[in-house]
């Protein structure tokens, strides 16, 4: 039997990582893109967790939704969950422009990931611990190419979707959901 999920996102990079993951059991994944209106909040499980309870009660099966930020120590853990704003308004280049004098370059990508069906609402945390490069480095999307995990030298992206998968916060939330959901559903 397959099992088929819809992820909430208008993010096609989000989705493409998520895919990748999940296509390696039999969860099948279609992409939704809903207007809901995410409640304001420091907290990132709090906004996905209310998402995700709106999200099930339009769509009436199995979902998925995840939010993402990204933490810089120095700057007292901002942009966090501000990080969507913030890419728009400073984008990568204000960003290194404002950690320009600053030497403690650590930072954390975290990912709250929600899942809910008719039985279960469960949150995952993905955390992916590093620092904001000096320059801009590589592609990617989003911060990617300001942020080097700390198990690598490369920024995310200068990786493929596989390799930043390894590291990223997504990536972790992602195979904590998958443990969670094949043991529970019993599926190989
Ligand atoms: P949200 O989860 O869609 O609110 O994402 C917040 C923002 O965080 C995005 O607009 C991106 O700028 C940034 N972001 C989240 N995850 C990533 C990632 O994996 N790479 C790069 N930027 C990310």
């Amino acid at each position: 039997m397959k099992f088929s999920i819809v992820l909430i996102t208008g993010n096609e990079n989000k989705y493409r990582e998520i895919k990748i993951l999940l296509s390696k059991f039999k969860i099948e994944i279609e992409k939704l893109d809903l207007d809901i209106p995410e409640i304001q909040s420091n907290e990132i499980e709090e906004i996905i967790s209310d998402f995700i309870k709106k999200a099930y009660e339009e769509v009436r099966k199995p979902v998925i939704a995840e939010d993402s930020g990204l933490f810089i120590r120095k700057l007292n853990g901002f942009p966090g969950p501000y990080t969507s704003y913030v890419y728009k308004t400073l984008g990568n280049e204000g960003v290194i422009k404002l950690m320009r004098d600053i030497e403690d370059r650590y930072a954390e990508f975290k990912c709250a990931l929600a899942y809910k069906d008719d039985k279960y609402e469960k949150v995952f945390i993905g955390i992916s611990k590093g620092k904001i490069s000096n320059e801009i480095r590589g592609k990617g999307w989003g911060f990617d190419p300001i942020f080097i995990p700390e198990e690598a030298s490369l920024t995310f992206g200068e990786m493929n979707v596989e390799e930043k998968n390894n590291y990223s916060h997504r990536g972790r939330a992602i195979n904590l959901f998958i443990e969670w959901f094949r043991k529970t559903y019993m599926i190989d």
